[in-house]
């Protein structure tokens, strides 16, 4: 029924194919394109044995327009998943609107040379996709993603209006590695090593890296050491929710990765500055990515599980209210079925249940929308159908002032 290209063949572009070649009634042509080919073919080859689905694989280096126009041409998608870095964003989306083509990414665009995360550049495409008839879909991984549809959730079933949103993420995972991140190491320091950020009655307010901390309860997993740190979703969800008087986010760390992170901050290397290396301009953040374990490489060994979910208070018929609503994910199930950890699965399951929603046409419209602003109840459907379920609690005490 629709051409599917998938851009970029890291841990979530592998679960995004494995996803889209088990719901191959919808994605009847699949076509895996990334910079290093042999990746694409490795992941089409697992996914041949594994579901017995042939995709497509092609190479294509997404900073440019005029490859990835290329790449369109050849293969006709109605619709891209990208999932590549932020830094492709906007290069896949001008190609987009050159061939017509709808798009769905995971994270939003940052410029290489700064660590910024901001909807405004791609918010800015929001008149040339309605004029070409285009729906692009931003932030449809898990955070931002499925939290951002949990709240949206939340505000067509549970609340009158929501005043007090607190995200909550752990990963209560074990990789037995002394240091790694879960998804690409760049993007994830850059993200870990911001200011905090949160929202409150109308403005931002900013605090230190990792100074806010509170111990949170998880399901099934017990009491976890939580960070106040900023998260691109609430950008959007303080927009689309104005009800909200205060938004925050909260992830889990441990002390012997903030040891590490501090350390790494401390000698440079998290550092997005060019330097000079035997002659030649190097970024050492990019070097330290190089020599730090592929996140694609933890899964084999990755114990424990992840939990994600949205608490929530505020009215409902005059009352107050309080609701949480949460997936927990085995990083070992996820390795099982897909041969990636679960951070990738958590990710990659949300972007190939959004890409069903559009070729289905079950989400629609034309210009670029964030996920919470289309219907949550057939997303969450698909989203437990296909591997990610999820669980409701109300009027329990959130540990949250
Ligand atoms: N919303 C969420 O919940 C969430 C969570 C985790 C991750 N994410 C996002 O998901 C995306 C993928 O993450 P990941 O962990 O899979 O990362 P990854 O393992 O580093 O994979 C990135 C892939 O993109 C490819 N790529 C990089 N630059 C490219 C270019 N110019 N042209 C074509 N392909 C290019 C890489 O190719 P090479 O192999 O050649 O380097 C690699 O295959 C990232 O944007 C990340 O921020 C979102």
């Amino acid at each position: 029924m629709s051409k599917v290209v998938i851009i970029g063949a890291g841990g979530v572009g592998r679960v995004v194919a494995y996803k889209c070649a088990q719901a191959k009634e919808i994605f009847t042509d699949i076509v895996l394109a990334s910079r290093t080919a042999s990746k694409c073919e490795q992941i089409a080859r697992d996914i041949h044995q594994d579901v017995g689905v042939s995709i497509k694989t092609d190479q294509v280096d997404a900073d440019h327009v005029d490859q990835v126009v290329t790449l369109f041409k050849k293969h006709q998608p109605r619709l891209v998943i990208n999932l590549a870095l932020p830094y492709q964003d906007l290069t896949i989306m001008d190609a987009c609107l050159e061939s017509g083509v709808h798009y769905l990414d995971t994270a939003n665009y940052e410029p290489p040379e700064e660590a910024k995360f901001e909807y405004s550049w791609q918010w800015a495409y929001q008149d040339r996709f309605k004029e070409a008839g285009l729906l692009a879909v931003l932030g449809c991984g898990f955070d931002p993603g499925v939290t951002s549809i949990f709240t949206a959730r939340a505000a067509k079933h549970h609340f009158d209006e929501m005043h007090y949103l607190d995200i909550v993420d752990c990963n209560a995972g074990d990789h037995g590695k002394a240091f790694a991140t879960n998804f690409n190491p760049e993007i994830n320091i850059r993200e870990v090593t911001q200011k905090g950020k949160y929202y409150e009655n109308g403005k931002w307010r900013y605090t230190e890296p990792h100074t806010v901390k509170r111990m949170l309860d998880y399901p099934n997993i017990g009491s976890r050491a939580s960070y106040l740190i900023y998260h691109e979703e609430l950008e959007s969800l303080v927009k689309n929710f104005p009800t909200l008087k205060r938004a925050r986010f909260w992830m889990t760390f441990g002390d012997e990765y903030l040891t590490h992170l501090r350390v790494i901050q401390n000698i440079g290397m998290a550092s997005i500055e060019p330097v000079m290396f035997e002659g030649k301009e190097i970024i050492p953040l990019q070097f330290l990515k190089a020599v730090l374990p592929d996140p694609g490489s933890l899964g084999e060994n990755y114990d424990g599980e992840t939990s994600i979910g949205c608490r929530i208070r505020g009215l409902k018929d005059g009352k107050e209210k309080t609701y949480y609503i949460y997936n927990n994910c085995k990083h070992q199930q996820a390795f099982e079925e897909t041969r990636a950890q679960g951070v990738s699965f958590t990710t990659g399951v949300p972007a190939m249940v959004g890409a069903m929603m559009v070729l289905t046409e079950q989400w629609s419209g034309k210009g670029v929308f964030n996920v919470e602003e289309f219907d949550p109840d057939p997303f969450l459907d698909k989203l437990a159908h296909y591997g990610l379920s999820w669980h409701e609690m109300e009027n329990i005490n959130l540990e949250m002032d």
